[in-house]
């Protein structure tokens, strides 16, 4: 279109280099709204108290440094122009230096300028480190978030009594009630990751021996995405969080469902059918439990069946899946358990579980044959379906789904 327009007209037409700079621009600006274009990890739409601090501070921010920068940009094009058209006639430029009233200008201007930016950054600081549940206005409920390669696990402390264990453990949906403030503590069982909700707050590093606090709140009910924002190796990428914010009811049923253990299913004797998902509880006995914890499991002793130990403190442990089907994504945010109709996704979950390696990269020394997270079990397609037949009956569908992004 260029050489078009060059043999069309006279090299020196200035409308023809005016519309390239304005095309050049134009490419500009949709490549930085296309960057804004993801609603649910957008940093300037805030949905809760501490996002919406750090917001009143950004924005004026960004405003007085897009005028400064501007005004900048105009008096430079203005000094070289004025140069140019002085240095085609005989004057030399005007010489400026030693302006007394210019250079204490140009020194107090942006010294109070960023004097004001700093007094208001340290008190948003102070600001969002502020939970209204430390002065006893009510109490606080404990949520520790682990990071882990490559998901993230939460545990929840309900007596207040730290050290107990945690009457509530899951992961990736990170469930909370809305309207009120809650302090995350934020800790990692192997490398160190960041936690990121952009609508709810700023991020948190998750470092490994070490506890982190972040404050959340969110205004509504709603679902709010965010994203593991430290490089923690392979699948870094594809370790994604998400909060869902329920209301105070909803909330508390959450809480009664998800302390609830699951039974165990009777098996058919002597070819007889047993109860539906006996099949593929026992296994899930043989073959996942020795890393995913469900509550309620026995053995054949009637002894309850748990992950500990080693595998429940590094990073081989795996989700706690006790309330798998109430949850609205799996393997670390990476796929949803339910369709934008809120049917159950089945083909997607028998993929996982056919070769999770093949849908989520794991293997950190692709030889050896030793992912860092789910491996491909081998299951047959007779094991795979038992498998879903009892996943689906470990807990109630989420009161609320994904919303469909327009
Ligand atoms: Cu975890 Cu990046």
């Amino acid at each position: 279109m260029n050489r078009i327009a060059r043999v069309s007209e006279p090299m020196s037409h200035p409308p023809a280099r005016q519309r390239r700079l304005r095309a050049a621009g134009l490419a500009g600006l949709v490549v930085l709204l296309a960057a804004c274009g993801d609603e649910r990890q957008d940093i300037f739409t805030p949905e809760g108290s501490y996002a919406r601090k750090i917001n009143n501070l950004q924005v004026p921010v960004f405003v007085i440094a897009g005028v400064v920068g501007v005004g900048v940009a105009v008096g430079l094009a203005y000094v070289l122009l004025q140069g140019h058209k002085r240095a085609q006639g005989d004057d030399d430029p005007r010489q400026l230096e030693g302006n007394f009233k210019l250079e204490i200008g140009w020194t107090i201007g942006p010294a109070v300028l960023l004097a004001g930016v700093a007094v208001a950054t340290v008190a948003t600081l102070f600001a969002i480190e502020d939970n209204p549940a430390d002065a006893g206005q009510f109490e606080a409920m404990e949520i520790t978030v682990y990071g882990h390669q490559w998901w993230w696990g939460y545990e929840y402390e309900l007596d207040g009594d730290t050290g107990n264990g945690a009457e509530i453990v899951t992961a990736n949906d990170l469930v909370i009630p809305a309207g009120v403030p809650i302090t995350l503590n934020i800790t990692s069982r192997d490398v160190i990751h960041s936690f990121w909700i952009p609508a709810l707050n700023g991020t948190r590093d998750a470092v490994p021996g070490r506890v982190h606090t972040l404050n959340i709140e969110a205004d509504a009910p709603g679902i709010f995405d965010g994203q593991c924002k430290e490089f923690c190796g392979l699948s870094h990428a594809n370790m994604q969080q998400r909060v869902v914010a329920l209301s105070e009811a909803d909330f508390a049923d959450w809480l009664d469902q998800q302390q609830e253990d699951q039974p165990m299913l009777a098996v058919g004797e002597e070819g007889a059918e047993g109860e539906p998902g006996s099949a593929g509880q026992q296994s899930f006995i043989g073959r996942c439990s020795q890393c995913h914890q469900v509550n309620g499991l026995e053995d054949e002793e009637g002894e309850p069946i748990v992950v500990e130990g080693e595998a429940a403190l590094v990073s081989g442990y795996a989700p706690n899946l006790t309330h798998l089907m109430s949850r609205g994504v799996y393997a670390g945010g990476l796929f949803e358990l339910y369709d934008e109709n809120g049917e159950f996704d089945r083909d997607t979950l028998e993929a996982w579980l056919r070769n999770a390696p093949a849908e989520k990269p794991m293997y950190t020394e692709p030889e050896s044959g030793d992912p860092r997270g789910m491996p491909n079990l081998g299951l047959s397609e007779d094991e795979i379906d038992d498998l879903i037949e009892y996943l689906q009956t470990l807990g109630d569908p989420p009161p609320l789904q994904t919303p469909t992004e327009d």
